[in-house]
C-alpha cells in the first residue's frame, strides 16, 4: 500500500504518536515517518477539498518563537486553524521583546507557565539544545520549531513528505545536500531523516569551512549508508536525484570576515539545471537569498515553492498526532 494512500491513520498507527514530544528526528522509526506523511496526505486531501474540519476544535496551540521565521510559524497557526483549533502566540527576535523574556525569565520558567494554558507547544529558540529544556519544562507535547544550528524536525517531515510526492519514493536516490550543512539546522534533520530508508547515497557539497559536523557525518555512516564529502556544486549538480540547497547563515558565523569569503561560493543557475540527472528534483527550505538565481524556479523540477506549501498538510499531521485529535 502507498505511504501516501490518503487515509486515515489506525488506531494502533495513532497510539505511537499521542502525548510525545517531537524534539528530532531520530526519535521516530521510519513506520512512525511514514504514518505522519500518510496522515499528511489524509489532510491534504481534506484541505484540497475545502472540507471544514473540527479534529482540534476546543484545543489551543502555543506559538512561541523567539527567533525570525516565516514559513514554521504560520504554517503551523495555519494548520492549528484548518484543524478548527485556536493559536496563541509569542512572535519576538531579540530587541524587539515583547514577552517576559525581556525581563529575563528563562525558557524554562516560560514554558511551564504557557504548558498551563494550551494543549500543544510549538517553541523555536536560537539557542542548540534548547529543545530539550522546553521539553523537560512541559507536561503537554512540545514540537520543536528549530533549536539554532541543532535540529529542525518538522522541517524534515514536510521534506520527506515533498520526496514522497514529487519522486513516489525516499529508497533508491541519491541526495545532495549543499550550502550550509554546518549551521544548517534543517539538513542537520534531514540527513537523519533520509537514512532511516533504503537510499542510495548522500553527497554533502559544502564551502570547507561549512562541512556536515563529524559527529553527524560518523552516525549516518555507522548505519552502512555511502556518504561522499566535496566542495564542488557541480559535482553535486550532476549526481543527485534530490538536491537539496540551503542558505549560508548568517546569522551563526561569529566573524563577518568569514560569511563574506563564502556566502556566493554555492549558487545554483541554469548552467547547473544543464547537468542535472533526468527527473532530478530541487529542494530548499527558505528563505532563499542568492543561493539558488530565480531564474531556476522555471525548471519543472524546482519543488521548493510546492515544498513550503507542503507545511500546512504535514503540520496539521504533527499536531493532530501528538495531541491524539486525528478524526
Ligand atoms: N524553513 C523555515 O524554517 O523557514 P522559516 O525560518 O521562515 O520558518
Amino acid at each position: 500500500m502507498s505511504v501516501l494512500q490518503k487515509t486515515k491513520p489506525s488506531n494502533e498507527q495513532m497510539a505511537k504518536f499521542i502525548g510525545k514530544d517531537v524534539l528530532d528526528i531520530a526519535q521516530f522509526t521510519k513506520e512512525e515517518l511514514d504514518t505522519i506523511c500518510q496522515t499528511a496526505a489524509y489532510y491534504e486531501e481534506a484541505l484540497d477539498a475545502k472540507k471544514i474540519l473540527h479534529d482540534m476544535e476546543g484545543k489551543i496551540m502555543a506559538s512561541l518563537f523567539f527567533e525570525p521565521s516565516t514559513r514554521t510559524r504560520l504554517s503551523f497557526e495555519a494548520a492549528m486553524l484548518r484543524l478548527g483549533g485556536s493559536v496563541i502566540t509569542v512572535s519576538e527576535a531579540a530587541g524587539a521583546q515583547t514577552s517576559s523574556a525581556a525581563k529575563g525569565e528563562t525558557l524554562h520558567d516560560a514554558i511551564k507557565v504557557i504548558d498551563l494554558y494550551c494543549d500543544v507547544i510549538v517553541c523555536r529558540s536560537p539557542i542548540k539544545g534548547s529543545r530539550f529544556e522546553s521539553s523537560a519544562a512541559a507536561d503537554i507535547p512540545v514540537v520543536n520549531g528549530g533549536d539554532g544550528a541543532g535540529q529542525h524536525p518538522t522541517q524534515a517531515l514536510l521534506d520527506l513528505y515533498t520526496i514522497y510526492k514529487e519522486k513516489g519514493s525516499i529508497d533508491g536516490l541519491t541526495y545532495a545536500l549543499i550550502g550550509d550543512l554546518k549551521n544548517g539546522r534543517t539538513v542537520h534533520s534531514l540527513i537523519d531523516a533520509v537514512s532511516m530508508y533504503d537510499i542510495k547515497k548522500v553527497i554533502l557539497a559544502s564551502p570547507q569551512e561549512l562541512m556536515m559536523p563529524e559527529d553527524i557525518v560518523a552516525n549516518i555512516r555507522a548505519k552502512g549508508i555511502e556518504i561522499e564529502e566535496c566542495h564542488d556544486l557541480n559535482y553535486a549538480a550532476q549526481n543527485a536525484d534530490v538536491l537539496y540547497m540551503t542558505r549560508i547563515q548568517r546569522e551563526r558565523f561569529q566573524d563577518p570576515e568569514t560569511y563574506e569569503k563564502v556566502k556566493d561560493l554555492f549558487v545554483m543557475d541554469n548552467s547547473h539545471v544543464k547537468m542535472f540527472r533526468e527527473g532530478a528534483i530541487v529542494l530548499h527550505p527558505l528563505p532563499r537569498v542568492n543561493e539558488i538565481a530565480v531564474e531556476v524556479d522555471e525548471y519543472s523540477g524546482a519543488a521548493y515553492f510546492r515544498q513550503a506549501g507542503n507545511g500546512v498538510p504535514a503540520r496539521m499531521a504533527i499536531l493532530a498526532l501528538v495531541t491524539g485529535s486525528v478524526k
